[in-house]
């Protein structure tokens, strides 16, 4: 294993940036590091990979794993993070994005940005000078997909030849990346969502050609129990991400039907025969515990589903910090 993936100073900006082989030497790279922080013996990533680096972490939008995976992947590898908040820094009030990136740029080794428009995270890549990822935007999360796939060749053993559903909000980041993402490395993919929440005709031609090349389907479904059928992992995210709250009370009426529920994984055909996991980016609307859903119940997926044996969601977090290290160790390392 190696951190040589012709990354060397390149920016994530969305997963089409990637080579096909790029995103399964970067799966495998995250594989590798998590086995080296739980003390395998990986020669080639002996010692500090990060040693000396400095990160900046610009978040506009709030963060559970994204920000943690980050400040603690940069440590294990001997690197220091700097967390910059939304109120923190001048970006977007009194200075531009291009003057902000060329002041961090003479500074800092990385940037990961997490915010609103994906322009913002493409201006600091372009003026910054230095390597730039993209923590999540309106349009893209693919450092996410990173984990994902990481989470299906651990319960599979492979990718190429899996079958993916998403279920929900067929043209959010998390959907759109995934789709992207599953095309890239031979995985048929079906986004099952209603009509009005269908992706965008440049993300279904994106992954289209990624299909093409690699043998594999992406297509949309708005029957949610009929697409299903034959899935080896079972997705959901949020009905409404964040930035759109507005359209809250739209959403409801419209994703209704496609909560995942124990009707829908049994659709799958797979879960009598052990052949499927479900997965969330999180965080899940799933239970009573949330200020939403003490008063609406569990909205994308229920708490049967979220806590039963083939629920992979907790693995797939911590993978968030193995794949960020990975995209840091081979762009800035
Ligand atoms: N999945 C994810 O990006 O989680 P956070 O919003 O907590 O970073
Ligand atoms: N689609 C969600 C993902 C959160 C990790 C959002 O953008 O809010």
């Amino acid at each position: 294993m190696t951190t040589e993936l012709g990354l060397k100073q390149s920016s994530l900006l969305a997963l089409n940036d990637l080579s096909d082989q790029q995103v399964f030497g970067l799966v495998d790279l995250a594989i590798a590091l998590k086995g080296k922080k739980l003390g395998h013996s990986t020669s080639a990533l002996e010692g500090r990979l990060l040693a000396g680096k400095n990160v900046c972490l610009i978040f506009e939008k709030a963060s559970t794993r994204t920000r943690c995976a980050a400040v603690v992947a940069v440590a294990d590898e001997g690197g220091q993070a700097e967390y910059l908040g939304k109120n923190d820094i001048h970006l977007g009030k009194k200075e531009s994005v291009a003057d902000t990136a060329r002041v961090l740029g003479r500074m800092f080794d990385g940037i990961l940005f997490r915010g609103y428009s994906q322009s913002t995270v493409e201006g600091l890549a372009a003026f910054s000078g230095i390597p730039v990822w993209n923590g999540l935007t309106d349009e893209w999360h693919p450092s996410q997909i990173l984990a994902d796939l990481q989470t299906a060749k651990e319960a599979f053993g492979r990718l190429r030849g899996l079958r993916f559903a998403f279920v929900g909000d067929g043209r959010n980041n998390v959907c759109n990346s995934l789709m992207v993402g599953c095309a890239k490395v031979g995985i048929d993919f079906v986004n099952c969502c209603p009509q009005e929440l269908s992706p965008s005709a440049e993300v279904v031609s994106l992954a289209a050609a990624a299909a093409a090349r690699n043998g594999c389907v992406s297509e949309v479904s708005h029957d949610p129990i009929e697409g299903v059928r034959g899935a080896n992992v079972l997705y959901t995210d949020v009905w409404v991400s964040m930035g759109e709250e507005s359209q809250f009370q739209q959403r409801l009426e419209l994703l209704r039907p496609f909560q995942v529920d124990m009707a829908m994984a049994d659709a799958t055909g797979n879960l009598p025969a052990g052949a499927l996991i479900f997965l969330h980016c999180l965080p899940a609307f799933h239970n009573h515990q949330t200020e939403v859903t003490r008063e609406l119940g569990a909205l994308e997926v229920t708490d049967d589903v979220f806590e039963a044996p083939f629920s992979k969601v907790f693995d797939q977090a911590e993978n968030r910090m193995h794949t960020l290290k990975a995209i840091m160790t081979a762009t800035m390392g």
